[in-house]
């Protein structure tokens, strides 16, 4: 994120600015050639693990890498898949896992994100060639200031595919997380009378994710369905849109929602909100739910 080291008479982790584009690289060894051959300066490799805290006014990362130190990096930006603005700063962390720790006792963590970075610098132009886990291979440029070589570079890398958002939320677009997330809550169902246990998430479209199981009672018809739970937990955050759907059940691959929960899914998602059965089957709410009552239907 930042454009050199922070310089040792501005104020501490004042505020900079960046403009900057991000795109897959369908061929990142011939992105580098093109960067080697127009004369960046090559600074190598970084391993580099960022772990996304939640509840934050734009986004608060910290940022532990090898080699190099760790920093907190507070930024907003634009999600546009054009060059944008990006205003950040960066603090040095000394105790990078006791903050990491503190942090996410107190905001929570809504995403980590691993990669591997090929630093190059061209005409004061940061030049990234991302090798990010789970997401595959992305370039990116960042600017300092306003940006005046940008697209000149961006042409000579031969730079298409521009992509808005941050790895965090590309990430938190994939089904494994929110599967993860189901999961994690199905083992502490509380199902001693039917022993099916069920796990449902739910992705706001800011990225939050509210997991649940299903709770059952000894009046059976009391019981209450895991997807329900979730939606208790997202309404209870104050949300009230769903984006994305995960449900998976101890006994079976495929677990669908019963006909209630996608109507109270539905109260909240929209037709094409995708929802994941388990790893294996992807539908969507509308598929699940077709004609579904509405008041102003
Ligand atoms: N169950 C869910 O939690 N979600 C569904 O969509 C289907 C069924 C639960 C309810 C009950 O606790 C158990 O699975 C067996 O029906």
């Amino acid at each position: 994120m930042r454009a050199e080291p922070v310089s040792l008479d501005a104020p501490l982790a004042a505020p900079q600015r960046n403009l900057e584009i991000k795109a897959r690289d369908a061929d990142p060894r011939r992105s580098l050639e093109l960067a080697l051959e127009l004369g960046a300066e090559d600074r190598g490799e970084i391993a580099q693990r960022d772990t996304y805290f939640g509840h934050a006014d734009g986004r608060l990362k910290l940022r532990e890498q090898d080699p190099g130190d760790a920093e907190l990096i507070q930024y907003r930006r634009a999600d546009e898949a054009g060059p944008r603005v990006s205003d950040y700063r960066v603090v040095p962390v000394g105790e990078a896992e006791a903050l990491r720790e503190a942090l996410d006792a107190a905001l929570g963590t809504l995403v980590v994100v691993e990669k591997s970075r090929r630093l190059l610098i061209w005409e004061g132009v940061r030049i990234h060639l991302d090798e990010v886990e789970g997401l595959g291979s992305f370039l990116e440029l960042e600017a300092p200031g306003e940006g005046e070589r940008l697209s000149e570079l961006q042409a000579k890398l031969e730079v298409g595919d521009l992509v808005a958002g941050s790895y965090s939320d590309l990430l938190l677009q994939t089904p494994e997380l929110l599967l993860e997330a189901a999961e994690a809550a199905m083992h502490k169902a509380y199902a001693p009378h039917s022993h099916f246990k069920v796990g449902a998430a739910l992705r706001t479209p800011t990225g939050a994710v509210y997991a649940a199981a299903n709770v059952e009672n000894a009046a059976y018809p009391q019981s209450q369905c895991a997807e329900a739970s979730a939606i208790g937990a997202l309404i209870a955050a104050g949300e009230r849109e769903i984006a994305a759907v995960a449900v998976v059940a101890e006994k079976l691959e495929v677990c669908p929602p019963c006909g209630g929960c996608r109507q109270r899914l539905a109260e909240f998602a929209k037709p094409d909100t995708p929802v994941y059965l388990g790893g294996h089957q992807t539908t969507t709410l509308g598929e699940l739910l077709p004609l579904s009552f509405q008041l102003d239907s």
